[in-house]
C-alpha cells in the first residue's frame, strides 16, 4: 500500500522546506512537525490490547499499545524524522542504519548498522525523507527483513515515481508513506522539484 498524504498543514510545512532560501534552522523545525504529523497517520492500525485501571472515578475498562515501536533512521537524512516521531511515541526504542549513495553509481553502501533485540517482533518504520532511485530504502528494509523483523513500514518525504516503483516491486509487503509524490529524477538521481539533497540541507554542510 502507498499512502500520499494529502493535508494542507504538511503541503504548507513542505513548501517552506522546499523553498531554496529557507536555511537549516527552519528546515529542521518544519521536518520535526511534518514528522509528527506523519507519525500520528502512520499509527493509525497499531495493536491495541484491553487492560482494566481505576480512574479517580472507578474502574474502568480501556485499551493500550500492545506493540513495541522500533524506529529506523537511515543515517544521515533519516535522523531528521526522529524527534519529530518520538515526540508522539516517546517509548520507541532506535536502531540506526548507515548507508550512502555513492555519488558515481547511485548504489547505496553500508557503513553502520545496530538495532535494538525487539526487532523481530516490533513494528519497524524506516525513515529517510527522500525516496529518489528507492535504492537506499530498499537496501534498508532488506537489512532489517535479514535480522528477523516482519512488521515494516517506510516512511519518508519526498518520492519520486521511480523509487516508489522500484520499491513496491521490491518490498510489495511493506506499506510505504509519503508526504508527497514529485514528478521525476534528474540524471544525476535528484528529485525534481524535491528539496535538493536532504543530509546537507538538515545538518547546514556544503
Ligand atoms: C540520500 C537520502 C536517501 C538517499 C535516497 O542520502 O537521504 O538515503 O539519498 O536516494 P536513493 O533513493 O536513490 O537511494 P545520501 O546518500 O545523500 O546520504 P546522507 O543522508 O548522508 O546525505
Ligand atoms: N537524496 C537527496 O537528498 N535528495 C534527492 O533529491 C535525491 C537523493
Amino acid at each position: 500500500m502507498v499512502t500520499v498524504f494529502d493535508h494542507p498543514l504538511i503541503t504548507h510545512k513542505l513548501t517552506i522546506m522546499r523553498t531554496k532560501e529557507t536555511g537549516h534552522k527552519d528546515f529542521r523545525e518544519n521536518l520535526d512537525e511534518i514528522a509528527s504529523l506523519m507519525a500520528y497517520e502512520v499509527c493509525r492500525d497499531l495493536p491495541m490490547k484491553d487492560v482494566h485501571i481505576e480512574t479517580p472515578m472507578g474502574p474502568c475498562d480501556t485499551k493500550e499499545l500492545d506493540t513495541e515501536i522500533i524506529l529506523v533512521p537511515i543515517l544521515r537524512a533519516g535522523m531528521g524524522l526522529v524527534n519529530g516521531i518520538m515526540d508522539l511515541i516517546p517509548t520507541a526504542k532506535v536502531g540506526f542504519i548507515g548507508l550512502y549513495r555513492d555519488e558515481k553509481t547511485l548504489e547505496p553502501v553500508e557503513y553502520f548498522a545496530k538495532f535494538p533485540k525487539e526487532l523481530p517482533d516490533g513494528i519497524v518504520l524506516v525513515l529517510d525523507p527522500m525516496l529518489a532511485t528507492g535504492g537506499s530504502a530498499i537496501a534498508a528494509v532488506d537489512m532489517v527483513k535479514k535480522r528477523g523483523a516482519k512488521n515494516i513500514k517506510m516512511v519518508c518525504l519526498v518520492g519520486a515515481p521511480e523509487g516508489v516503483k522500484a520499491f513496491t516491486e521490491k518490498h510489495p509487503d511493506v506499506d510505504l508513506y509519503l508526504a508527497a509524490l514529485d514528478d521525476h529524477l534528474n540524471d544525476i538521481g535528484y528529485i525534481v522539484p524535491g528539496l535538493g539533497d536532504a543530509g546537507d540541507r538538515i545538518y547546514g554542510t556544503k
